[in-house]
């Protein structure tokens, strides 16, 4: 797609949102469940620390068992088995010093002059990496959490402590976004006080450090960054790149459109190591594409134009994982979010394609026709299949082309085309998204869990329709997993254990993927709610285990019809007949309130001697 439709788009917006949009109201989950009900029946536990906010950092430890948590001035050790046993936890509250210097930079001493523990990386066997915005003075430090099978130990190593620069925001608002690869951190941060240098920045490590070209609005632009993953491309570690996800003002976008949000994917080779006499400490291997998520229309696209998160879901094998992102848009016309699902292929395919480039007297945005130099920019350097080693022996020309072109002028589509899911006009927006590929009865599926800014989780599957590549997403459940309404910061998945962890401002709450029981006691209740985590055994609802061999587990997460899988059962939906009495010329009130949210409720009325009629 070009920049001239990108353009177009946005004069309309406004009038598209409701010509494509119009009809698609919210769709209900199947199930809603209150933050009391989650509590007294579903094994929703909670974890807070007193006086303390903004849970943030979550790391799930599978073999020591643990959930690790950064919050404001906090480090905590949580059972991952029961978030709510005793927790171990260390203070690491900011220097008396630099919370005086922030409040003199005019932050505010209470809420921003804190050390907000924004990043929790797993570093070695002994030791995790922690860092914090340490009262707008990002600092880092290494926590000892001992050996796998001894007593849960968590002790901050004080002699550690090293600048946070580069790696943890500044700002408490900003996230982290980063990576660590080996003893390498790769992050996309604001490296300065005022918030306006942003860089995609390597540190820590045997290598110097290296980073994006400063205050060049072609490389980046206002950046707001979401995520970084490690890809490897090939057994051949030369080829490993590292992705990160983040959305920014478009450059490309003509002046007289004002800001333009876009959502981006960048790539760095990881043996980058800078340029010889050019780029020197900076990346010679940078280059973004945009990511597009929007629903189709006659008149024009309409754009979620906010990336907010990206899940990896690996499968198969680690070169091609899917991506799941959640995006929201800019608009303030309608609040609408959506899921939209991409290739590892389709991304490496725009970074394979033209680069962008600005020409002309109107100096327009048009795809680079001209010589690229050899090799090409955003390759990496390999023994194996090029004549370069390093970076550093790139030739003038390929450094001086990828310093002037970081932008490719492709666009990332979804698959299929659209978006998975969306959600328009539902009172919230995605904040936050994590996955897992289940298997059940008649196949794969992929279970999200989408955050919202509310404090509710989503849970929608992904079901095939017709031959699209992506399907559809269908909204299950919907859970107040929180007894407030506070964004969700934060969710984990414990696929061993089941659970799902979830961080917000106010909490950390865990809960089980599934909670089968709640779709009913009958089989067709059960085979209606399509929960490929769930399956009538002959007696209830239960999980669904795909290694079990029981025959007569009955799931029907394709098409959801109990009548074939469910026929001739004892537990079919049982009819119950109530009497009401009324006067007549009066008023009764006739109450059915089916379980699901999704089902119809149809009222029949017959007299005596009559067929009966719907009303
Ligand atoms: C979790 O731990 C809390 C505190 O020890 C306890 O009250 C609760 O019963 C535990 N829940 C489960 C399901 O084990
Ligand atoms: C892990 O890293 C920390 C910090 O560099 C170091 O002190 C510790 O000895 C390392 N542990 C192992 C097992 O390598």
């Amino acid at each position: 797609m070009g920049w001239a439709g990108a353009a177009a788009m946005i004069l309309g917006l406004a009038l598209l949102w409701a010509a494509v949009l119009g009809d698609a109201s919210p769709s209900p989950p199947r199930l809603r469940l209150s933050f009391q009900e989650l509590q007294a029946r579903h094994g929703l536990r909670t974890f807070r620390l007193e006086r303390t906010c903004c849970y943030e950092a979550l790391l799930v430890d599978e073999e020591r068992g643990r959930l690790f948590v950064g919050a404001e001035n906090h480090v905590a050790s949580l059972s991952l088995d029961n978030i709510s046993k005793r927790a171990k936890k260390l203070a690491w509250p900011a220097p008396v010093e630099w919370r005086e210097e922030c409040n003199w930079a005019g932050k505010d001493i209470g809420t921003e002059c804190m050390n907000f523990v924004k990043l929790l990386h797993a570093y070695n066997r002994t030791h995790l990496l922690a860092c914090g915005t340490g009262a707008f003075h990002p600092t880092c430090a290494f926590v000892e959490v001992g050996h796998r099978l001894e007593e849960p130990i968590l002790r901050l190593d004080l002699r550690s402590l090293e600048d946070g620069k580069g790696k943890s925001p500044y700002d408490p608002r900003h996230r982290a976004a980063s990576v660590l690869v080996g003893e390498e951190l790769y992050s996309g941060v604001a490296a300065d006080l005022m918030g306006r240098d942003f860089t995609i920045f390597r540190s820590l490590g045997q290598r110097p450090s290296l980073r994006t070209e400063p205050h060049d609005s072609r490389w980046l632009n206002e950046p707001k960054f979401v995520k970084v993953f490690w890809i490897p491309e090939s057994e051949n570690p030369d080829d490993d790149k590292v992705y990160f996800f983040f959305r920014e003002s478009a450059v490309e976008a003509a002046p007289a459109l004002g800001r333009l949000s876009v959502s981006r994917v960048g790539q760095i080779c990881r043996n980058d190591v800078g340029g010889q006499r050019s780029l020197v400490n900076k990346w010679t291997t940078f280059l973004k594409a945009r990511l597009v998520c929007s629903v189709p229309g006659v008149e024009g696209d309409t754009h979620f134009d906010q990336l907010q998160d990206v899940f990896l879901l690996s499968l198969r094998d680690r070169w091609s994982p899917l991506l799941y992102a959640a995006f929201s848009t800019s608009s303030t016309v309608l609040r609408g979010s959506a899921v939209c699902v991409y290739s590892m292929n389709d991304v490496r395919r725009a970074f394979l394609g033209p680069f962008a480039h600005k020409e002309g007297p109107l100096h327009q945005w048009v795809s680079y026709q001209g010589r690229v130099p050899y090799p090409r920019p955003g390759m990496c350097p390999s023994k194996t299949f090029g004549t370069f080693s390093s970076t550093k022996d790139f030739p003038d020309d390929v450094i001086q082309f990828a310093r002037n072109h970081p932008l490719m002028y492709n666009s990332v589509l979804p698959l299929g085309g659209r978006p998975l899911f969306l959600q328009v006009g539902a009172g919230y927006t995605f904040t936050r998204i994590t996955a897992d590929h289940v298997a059940a009865a008649d196949g794969h599926y992929d279970v999200l869990f989408i955050g919202t800014d509310v404090g509710t989780v989503l849970k929608v599957i992904s079901v095939p329709k017709g031959s699209q590549p992506n399907g559809e997403g269908l909204l299950l459940e919907e859970l107040h997993v929180f007894e407030d309404s506070a964004a969700i910061t934060s969710m984990q998945i414990s696929s061993k254990r089941h659970q799902l962890y979830v961080a917000s401002r106010s909490a950390v709450a865990q809960i089980p993927l599934h909670r089968c029981a709640a779709h009913g006691r009958a089989c067709a209740e059960c085979c209606l709610a399509r929960d490929p985590y769930c399956a009538w055994d002959g007696a209830a609802c239960t999980r669904f285990q795909p290694s079990a061999k029981r025959r007569f587990r009955r799931q029907d997460v394709k098409n959801g019809d109990p009548s074939t899988l469910c026929s001739g059962d004892s537990s079919r939906p049982t009819l119950l007949e109530r009497k009401v009495f009324g006067v007549e010329g009066g008023s009764a009130f006739l109450e059915c309130e089916p379980r699901s949210l999704q089902a119809r409720v149809e009222w029949t009325f017959q007299r005596a001697g009559e067929a009966a009629r719907t009303q």
